[in-house]
């Protein structure tokens, strides 16, 4: 078990670097679209201000290449004021003298925000004369950037070999809820995949082989596996070489007893006419953008069973108006059930947002990648890197 803030004595006064996952949306011209993730930081800071340590908090925003004004952390420091008791101030630079300066200056129970890491190409190298510089402004390093965990970068996994250190409140949650997941799931266990690509989900489905009982597959990736099984997919979008692994994914679940459920039905369109339709049958220049309502019906009889579900990846093309009924029915029979829900995935999150859903599920990851990889391998490289607590 990882070492959280609370195990931390006498912070009153020490000088704790935070690292935070602020990479919230925006928009081209840099507007924050949606505060979630400055919001689920909200605890943490507020026990350090409360336990009286001067905060100073490291995030990045998006993948800038050098300095970018549209991906500066300026205006997350005026909404964090607005959103907390404390006093929040921003510095321009991660490292250097004036930083010194403001953190020698920082007032107890104060934050001050440092601008996006990733303005410095050490960040993303991992460097570690950048990550001893880091360490040197601060006596603890506390990681609650658990979306980023999943990356080995001087600010979360190089700060962490240097200084002590500890777990904030929103990387205990998460791992304790996917650790819930992987260790202890209520049956019948459903694991809903969609997206686009085989290539980007065979670990998750390799995993869900074996914890879950059923995995409900959608989204493009879905004609890949039917392709694979033999099926006539029209020109739906295929991963030719992919078909192997899918093919080598439903041996695996059929060997071990292991529910694996396909479209049975679709919204397509013929690339010719640009007509839509709704078939059971793809063939010709039908290219398939959605689930239909025979498998929609067929995944609610799981998912109405179900003691616990996870969901990674849309059903279909949701983005556009006339694909969104597939996933859109999908988030709300999950939404509806009885069962214990969590969700996982930049994607997913942002359509159960979407449909106004955020509030009906028991748990949202806040990581994109970094969920995939931690159901997949069991832990992250930020995390293992930091201390474990002395029981
Ligand atoms: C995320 O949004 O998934 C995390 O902040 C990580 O971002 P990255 O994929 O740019 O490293």
């Amino acid at each position: 078990m990882k070492r959280t803030i609370k195990d931390l004595v006498n912070l009153k006064g020490k000088v704790v670097l935070l690292r935070v996952d602020f990479n919230v949306p925006t928009d081209d011209g840099g507007k924050i679209l949606d505060t979630t993730r400055i919001d689920n930081e909200l605890p943490t800071i507020k026990y350090l201000s409360e336990q009286k340590a001067r905060i100073v908090i490291l995030s990045h925003l998006g993948r800038p290449e050098g300095y970018d004004v549209r991906k500066s952390l300026w205006p997350i420091s005026i909404i964090l004021s607005r959103k907390l008791d404390c006093n929040v101030s921003f510095c321009n630079y991660c490292i250097g003298e004036e930083v010194k300066e403001r953190i020698k200056t920082l007032p107890e129970g104060d934050v001050l925000l440092l601008e996006n890491v990733r303005f410095y190409k050490e960040e993303e190298q991992c460097d570690m004369k950048f990550a001893r510089e880091l360490a040197s402004m601060a006596d603890i390093f506390v990681d609650d950037a658990f979306g980023v965990a999943h990356r080995k970068h001087a600010s979360n996994f190089g700060v962490a070999r240097i200084l002590p250190n500890a777990i904030g409140f929103l990387m205990e949650k998460e791992i304790n809820a996917l650790n819930q997941i992987l260790e202890n799931p209520r049956r019948p266990f459903v694991a809903v995949i969609g997206g686009a690509k085989v290539s980007t989900k065979i670990k998750i489905l390799e995993k869900f082989i074996e914890k879950a009982d059923t995995i409900l597959i959608g989204g493009a990736m879905a004609y890949t596996f039917l392709r694979a099984m033999g099926q006539d997919v029209g020109q739906s979008i295929v991963n030719s070489e992919s078909i192997p692994v899918a093919q080598s994914i439903l041996d695996a679940a059929r060997d071990a007893g292991k529910k694996i459920l396909l479209p049975i039905d679709h919204v397509a369109l013929h690339a010719k006419s640009k007509t839509l339709v709704t078939t059971s049958k793809m063939y010709g220049d039908l290219i398939g953008f959605d689930i239909g309502p025979k498998t929609i019906e067929l995944y609610k009889q799981e998912l109405d069973g179900a003691g616990e579900i996870f969901w990674n990846g849309p059903m279909g093309m949701y983005e556009n108006k006339a694909y969104r009924n597939g996933t859109q029915s999908i988030a709300e029979i999950i939404a509806h059930t009885k069962a214990y829900t969590s969700v996982g995935g930049g994607d997913t999150v942002a359509t159960v947002n979407l449909f106004g859903l955020s509030h009906r599920f028991d748990y949202i990851s806040t990581g994109g990648g970094a969920t995939l990889k931690y159901l997949e391998e069991g832990s992250l490289p930020a995390i293992d890197v930091i201390q474990e607590k002395i029981l």
